[in-house]
């Protein structure tokens, strides 16, 4: 079965890339027929003003990849806006999705709302027919997301029924494979992302990675280290559940209970992020170098989703009888 993801190479990618996308990526390629896409386009929806770090953006989305452990072989790894047909089908499915299904799509009013975006783009309304152009060009079956990625596969689904219904079944539903999104806040307690500065990047040295998680917020009514400590309010252990499951219970106890401190227990969680963080790490240092390598790897990724996005649009003008 054929799986298809993207991530918009909008920065450098953080600790909630990795624990909420790419390390599920990184197992799915054993069980699927994986393609993921570096979608510029979609980068391009919301920043089209300043591209001065997009290819460098990209390049780094694809280096960090690799060392996460994505593989180049096995799985179709591409830049979105070098298949045209990406923006061919876009252009195609935009004629059959009525315009209230974009100005309902709860994620697309979000972005609209966090980025204080008023005069919307024409291009950004069509951000979710671009991501089922996406999806529907290599007929994936399953599309792994977070929870505010759904509605987005829901309307995929809508819009391959509709073009099935007036042009003949080409198209598969894509399911979404919801991923479970641990919550990792940033270092001020608010969802980690790159425009509220609170992030812990991949690509972060050791010490400024210990010293920022000494500056995740705690429960802030516990002061001493033998004051007992309310856990469900505290970003440490947020971490600890993600990065140290086998012994989240038994701290969240000794913290209620007084016999731990924030300080030690930051410390504590700081080399576990630092150690999980390791392999990825070295291998970031080796690529250094071998960018040439990576654009070549891109290059053949390229040519191997050229090869499925152009017998599906051939398929899809033929059903739609268009040109000649
Ligand atoms: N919109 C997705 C995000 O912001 C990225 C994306 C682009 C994507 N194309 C896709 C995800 C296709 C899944 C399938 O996370």
């Amino acid at each position: 079965m054929r799986l298809f993801s993207g991530m918009r190479p909008t920065g450098p990618l953080h600790l909630g890339h990795m624990v909420g996308a790419l390390d599920n990526w990184v197992a799915l390629q054993e069980r699927y027929d994986c393609f993921f896409t570096i979608a510029d386009w979609h980068a391009l929806t919301t920043s089209y003003t300043d591209t001065s770090r997009l290819s460098e953006n990209t390049l780094e989305m694809a280096l960090s990849w690799q060392a996460i452990g994505i593989d180049f072989t096995r799985s179709v790894i591409f830049v979105q806006s070098d298949v045209k047909e990406h923006a061919e089908l876009h252009l195609l499915l935009s004629m059959l999705t009525p315009m209230p299904w974009l100005e309902r799509d709860p994620t697309l009013k979000t972005m609209l709302e966090d980025m204080h975006i008023k005069g919307v783009n024409y291009g950004l309304m069509g951000y979710p027919v671009l991501q089922a152009a996406d999806i529907l060009l290599y007929k994936a079956g399953v599309v792994p997301v977070g929870i505010d990625q759904v509605p987005h596969i829901e309307l995929a689904r809508e819009i391959a029924r509709v073009f099935n219904r007036h042009f003949g079944q080409v198209f598969p539903e894509p399911e979404a494979l919801l991923t479970a999104t641990p919550k990792l806040p940033g270092t001020d307690g608010r969802k980690m992302s790159k425009s509220l500065g609170n992030c812990i990047y991949l690509n972060d040295p050791p010490e400024l990675i210990s010293s920022k998680i000494m500056k995740l917020v705690t429960d802030p009514a516990k002061v001493h280290p033998t004051d007992p400590g309310n856990p469900d309010i505290c970003s440490v252990q947020d971490y600890h559940k993600v990065f140290s499951s086998a012994d989240a219970a038994e701290y969240d106890q000794q913290c209620r209970e007084g016999k731990l401190g924030c300080v030690a227990h930051k410390k504590y969680i700081g080399e576990i992020v630092s150690k999980h963080l390791g392999p990825y790490r070295e291998k970031r240092m080796a690529l250094i170098g071998h960018e040439s390598e990576m654009m070549e790897l891109l290059r053949d990724g390229v040519a191997r989703a050229r090869k499925v996005a152009e017998a599906t649009m051939a398929e899809v003008k033929k059903a739609v009888g268009i040109g000649i």
